[in-house]
């Protein structure tokens, strides 16, 4: 019986994944860039142990069964086989946040979820072979695995595709500041959306401009230049929503909130304070400021009819093994 425990971040993209070349194996259309948040992470314990009849899985204190622990099992047989092991695992796993609710719990879940497995059974891998194996789990995952800012490359095949930190967490003193907007589960998960990108005739031309939008996002975090920051999170958003809005079936995550947030932040920004916003599967929006105004931005944020709670991330570190 071998056991390890590990924590990792979520993290929230600046240029976003959406839409595989690859759904089983996870190879993304597009690279994309994201940071991890700090304070909201998953802890994952594995036990492979031979005398389990099968995997088991427990989130939050709670027994999970159906889908929850089905993709777990599944991620699992894929460690299996690159482990070359055969025990069943029993998996415990607790987030400090709410899942489903628009914060990324599957990017923070999978990363742990890997390296727990991976130290368990007692196997030394690379950052770069981890990330890759993160991502069969979820996609955001590999992000979660490096420290900091980091970078997915797309790659055409497993060994390829994988993400590395672009500078580590302290470099630039961005906060991720969470307007929570509704923390119902969503009805269309990002496992089952990335299919559908390709049904909508956005999605080709999104892709095409990905690879410049990313480089554009990196020097401005190299540079700490939050205008051009700005300008291409905003729109790198706006088309992964544009995308969704126009699939098959149409993926509509926002709420009437969620507008009135976007227009407030223009508005705001027009005023001279210094924040943007993006948002992924779900009607929560991120607001990226620098720290100093983190404080401006959270008490506007708390005075808008719609927003129910408040979270406030700065940058994250790598997925680590808990002692
Ligand atoms: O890793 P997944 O399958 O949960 O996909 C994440 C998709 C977005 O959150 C919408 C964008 C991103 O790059 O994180």
């Amino acid at each position: 019986m071998r056991q390890a425990t590990a924590r990792a971040h979520s993290n929230i993209a600046f240029i976003k994944y959406w839409g595989n070349q690859d759904d089983d194996l996870r190879l993304p259309v597009n690279p994309s860039i994201s940071m991890n948040l700090d304070n909201l992470y998953t802890d994952t314990t594995v036990l492979w142990d031979d005398t389990l009849a099968s995997d088991s899985l427990t989130i939050n204190g709670e027994s999970a069964s159906g889908k929850a622990l089905e993709r777990v099992s599944k991620h699992l047989d894929k460690l299996r086989k690159q482990l070359q092991i055969s025990s069943p695992a029993q998996v415990q796993s607790k987030n400090n946040f709410p899942m489903g609710a628009g914060i990324a719990s599957s990017a923070s879940a999978f990363a742990a979820l890997t390296l727990a497995a991976v130290t368990a059974a007692e196997v030394e891998l690379s950052e770069r072979e981890l990330s890759a194996l993160a991502r069969l789990g979820s996609g955001s995952a590999s992000r979660s695995i490096p420290a900091g800012f980091v970078e997915w490359h797309t790659g055409k095949t497993h060994g390829e595709s994988f993400a590395e930190t672009v500078v580590q967490a302290n470099y630039w003193d961005l906060i991720d500041v969470i307007a929570i907007v509704s923390d119902e589960h969503k009805h269309t998960t990002s496992q089952a959306g990335h299919p559908t990108a390709k049904t909508s005739d956005l999605q080709n031309a999104r892709v095409a401009g990905a690879a410049q939008r990313l480089q554009i996002c990196k020097q401005a975090i190299i540079d700490r230049d939050f205008s051009t920051f700005t300008e291409v999170v905003e729109s790198d958003s706006n088309l992964m929503h544009a995308v969704m809005m126009t699939s098959q079936p149409p993926l509509f995550y926002w709420k009437p909130t969620t507008l009135t947030i976007m227009e407030s932040i223009r508005d705001w920004r027009s005023e001279g304070l210094a924040v943007c916003y993006t948002l992924d599967a779900g009607p929560n929006v991120h607001c990226i400021c620098i720290s100093n105004d983190a404080d401006t931005v959270r008490n506007r944020l708390q005075t808008l009819s719609g927003v129910i709670d408040v979270r406030v991330a700065n940058a994250g570190g790598a997925a680590h093994i808990l002692p």
